[in-house]
């Protein structure tokens, strides 16, 4: 199953299905995993510390204030110590304190400290479940890339029925066990820092009008579910895109505008190990955006266009020499040429091409077919394909290229 020495770390909060947890640790231990458990307060009022300890074979994480293993700050210890963090049960309080950053016992700190993947199992009363606060936290940790094991319809220990039952401790080892197979899957992507952009941008000519393009952001969000069930850390800023990622990426920075799109990208970049800009943005904007909706007075009119910032130029500017890049072309004429003059003026390291003579290709088309242009000036053109085996394609290039470079030179 892939979890023979994997270090686990078992959060347990305050509900009745802790009890489950005791099975959960058996079976992980089961399985080759290194388990250390940490509690809330309220989670020891349902399962005692010698069950946990003993199952586990280590000492429980409760006490904030009260040193664990000889050290004082086990928050961040046992942060660095664990491969995941699965908290089962996850109790209402438990997740809402996660999604606002509340660190006020030795779980919930731990939490905010641990920067791996993050696996919760919420259990609760069906009404507790189906509250709105508590369905806004949930949504917020699904975006901030928290993996939840949804709950299970039944009866629940409150007499009642319905959504709230813990999912099964075997259905939780399975999860478990798939995302360190999807993130060891990728031993390369593992926890890389992609900048992707996506989807067209809209740049305002007055309160109802706008200038924009076909995008409709599905390529970006293939890229954005491939990169994602690789293990690489995304960090999607993309325009008003119809098509979304099916996985909620690492992070997501929603803009309109083209300079909204440049403020965010150029903000994330010194911290990125690679950009993939995918977004089709607006090359000119109106120069003013009027502030009232503009009337119809003459037979014609003039809009008056100015250049909007360009991301892959200012980003290959500054980039560093761990940095990759990759930018997008859409060419209507002399494509590779094209390519070719944008890879080198911009300092991009990969120019996929992207030709409206091809069927099956560019905007509005589930399928597209792609061309490579790296700086060994060799150009590669790949078959019609979905965008998810595209994307797929993209990747493996990006990372063959990577790994060829390393060779030839090596750092
Ligand atoms: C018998 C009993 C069972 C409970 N079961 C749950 C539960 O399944 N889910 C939940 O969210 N809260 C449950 N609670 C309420 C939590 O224990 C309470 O909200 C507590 O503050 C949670 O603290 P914690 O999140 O720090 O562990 C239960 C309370 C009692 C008394």
């Amino acid at each position: 199953m892939g979890l023979q020495g994997k270090r686990v770390l078992v959060g347990i909060s305050g509900g009745i299905a802790a009890y489950k947890t005791l099975f959960l640790i058996r079976l992980l231990k089961k399985e080759g995993a290194e388990v250390r458990c940490v509690c809330t307060p309220s989670a020891l009022q349902f399962v005692t510390p010698l069950s946990l300890s003993t199952l586990s074979g280590n000492a429980v994480y409760s006490d904030m204030f009260s040193p664990v293993n000889q050290t004082a700050t086990a928050h961040i210890s046992y942060a660095d110590w664990g491969d995941i963090l699965v908290v089962a049960p996850a109790t209402a309080n438990t997740l809402g304190k996660f999604a606002l950053g509340i660190a006020d016992n030795a779980l919930t700190t731990l939490y905010t400290a641990f920067t791996k993947p993050v696996l919760v199992a919420p259990a609760m009363n069906t009404n507790m479940y189906r509250n709105p606060a508590v369905e806004a936290n949930m949504e917020s940790l699904r975006k901030r890339g928290v993996r939840f094991v949804e709950a299970e319809i039944g009866p629940l220990a409150c007499g009642c029925a319905g959504q709230g039952r813990m999912a099964e401790p075997e259905t939780i080892l399975a999860e478990t066990a798939a995302l360190f197979d999807n993130t060891s899957a990728s031993a390369f992507w593992r926890e890389k820092k992609v900048l992707l952009t996506a989807g067209p941008t809209q740049e305002a000519i007055d309160p109802v009008r706008y200038i924009s393009n076909h995008s409709t952001g599905l390529m970006g969000a293939s890229l954005s579910d491939v990169l994602t069930e690789r293990g690489a850390q995304v960090y999607l800023v993309c325009g008003p895109m119809k098509n979304q990622p099916a996985r909620e990426p690492y992070r997501r920075i929603s803009v309109t505008s083209a300079a909204e799109m440049y403020r965010e990208s150029l903000a994330l970049w010194s911290g990125m190990d690679m950009g993939i800009l995918s977004a089709a943005v607006a090359d000119y904007r109106p120069k003013t955006a009027c502030g009232q909706k503009i009337k119809k007075h003459e037979a014609e009119t003039m809009l008056e266009l100015v250049k909007t910032d360009d991301i892959l130029a200012s980003l290959g500017r500054s980039k560093k020499p761990h940095q990759f890049l990759a930018g997008f072309a859409l060419e209507t004429e002399n494509e590779t040429a094209n390519a070719a003059e944008k890879l080198h003026r911009k300092n991009a390291d990969l120019i996929v091409l992207n030709s409206m003579r091809d069927a099956g290709a560019g905007f509005g088309t589930a399928t597209n077919k792609v061309s490579f242009l790296d700086k060994t000036g060799q150009i590669v053109t790949g078959e019609c394909k979905g965008k998810g085996a595209v994307a797929a394609d993209i990747l493996d290039y990006i990372e063959n290229l990577i790994c060829v470079q390393s060779l030839t030179h090596p750092a």
